[in-house]
């Protein structure tokens, strides 16, 4: 549904000139729900409105719904709903004539775009607000207008960027059910950005990490965990005078990356913690050593950025 070769988008500023994709190749297949992850000024936004026919790529190509965003536009914009990042509905209309207007400008007919509309707010949840003027919405009720207004025309491919930034967690976890449900009645391919690494990790099902307009890793969450970060296993001993000597035990593991020891506690890295933990412990105590305690801890998205680019993206985001 989305396929992008070589996508490259340069600014010229008076400063300079500002490279803010760079040579970007991907493919998102029908259905999926792609998540779009990096710092601030990683070229998230860039490349989704180049994707968007929003903004003309300084050079490589995409094709989105089957068209090319360059040569085809209007034919793409038919097959997509866009969110933009903090962008939306007018600040005076009510809202369900901003849907019905927007309805209007996708070239639907009144009757059909008063249908749509009432659907919509029915979808989202929204028919309680549905005479409010759209200033007068919280901030998760705005985003569930702007999402609204993305799938007007029933577009088979949803593009959000940043759906969920500066929405409370009950707010979040609430726009996720509704574009969870959405995805379920329409089978609709979403691509979206998000800041939220949580959020990437349990709802996408595939996570792109852009990082300086450079696509730097692109996988399931759980490989992408699994291949670049992995489980720390951490050992509480005993006594401490045989740290050393299961150190090297932990070093010796399957899969083994790094162990540090310290105290009388020891971790080690490793790609599956729970399948190795019990030859751990058996190895430990055929040497005569014994474990207090023993946990594995799972890694998150940030500690996959964090191997990547040594850089926690959280501290990348916040910078
Ligand atoms: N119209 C523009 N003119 C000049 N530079 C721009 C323009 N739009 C974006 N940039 C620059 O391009 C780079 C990428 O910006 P972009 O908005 O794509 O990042 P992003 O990954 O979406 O970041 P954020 O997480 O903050 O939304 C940044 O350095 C930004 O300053
Ligand atoms: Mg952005």
């Amino acid at each position: 549904m989305i396929h992008a070769r070589d996508l490259a988008r340069t600014f010229k500023t008076k400063a300079g000139s500002v490279e803010a994709v760079r040579g970007l190749s991907l493919d998102v297949a029908e259905g999926e729900l792609v998540a779009f992850l990096g710092p601030n000024g990683a070229g998230k936004s860039t490349a989704l409105r180049m994707l968007t026919t929003l903004l003309p790529p300084s050079s490589g190509s995409a094709s989105v719904g089957g068209h090319d965003v360059v040569s085809d536009p209007a034919a793409v914009r038919r097959q997509i709903g866009y969110v933009g990042q903090g962008t939306g509905s007018g600040p005076y209309h009510r809202v369900r004539d901003e849907l019905v207007s927007q309805g209007r400008a996708q070239r639907m007919s009144t009757m059909a775009a008063r249908k749509r509309a009432d659907e919509m707010l029915g979808m989202l949840e929204l028919d309680g607000l549905a005479d409010r003027p759209c200033a007068s919405l919280s901030g998760g009720q705005k985003r569930r207008l702007d999402v609204a207004l993305g799938l007007m025309h029933t577009p088979p491919i949803l593009f959000l960027d940043e759906p969920s930034t500066g929405l409370d967690p009950h707010s979040r976890a609430n726009l996720w059910d509704h574009i969870a449900r959405l995805r379920e009645a329409s089978g609709m391919t979403i691509f979206l950005t998000t800041h939220y690494l949580d959020e990437a990790d349990t709802m996408a099902e595939r996570v792109m990490v852009i990082d300086h307009g450079v696509m730097i890793a692109d996988d399931t969450p759980a490989r992408l965990k699994a291949d670049l970060a992995g489980d720390t296993i951490h050992i509480r001993l005993l006594c401490n005078d045989q740290l050393s000597h299961a150190a090297e035990i932990a070093r010796n593991l399957p899969d083994a990356r790094e162990a540090t020891a310290q105290g009388r506690d020891l971790a080690v890295t490793l790609r599956d913690g729970e399948a190795v933990l019990p030859e751990f412990i058996r190895r430990l105590h055929q040497s005569g050593i014994e474990a207090m305690s023993a946990r594995v801890v799972r890694p998150t998205l940030d500690d996959v950025f964090l191997g990547l680019t040594g850089r926690s993206l959280r501290e990348a985001v916040s910078a």
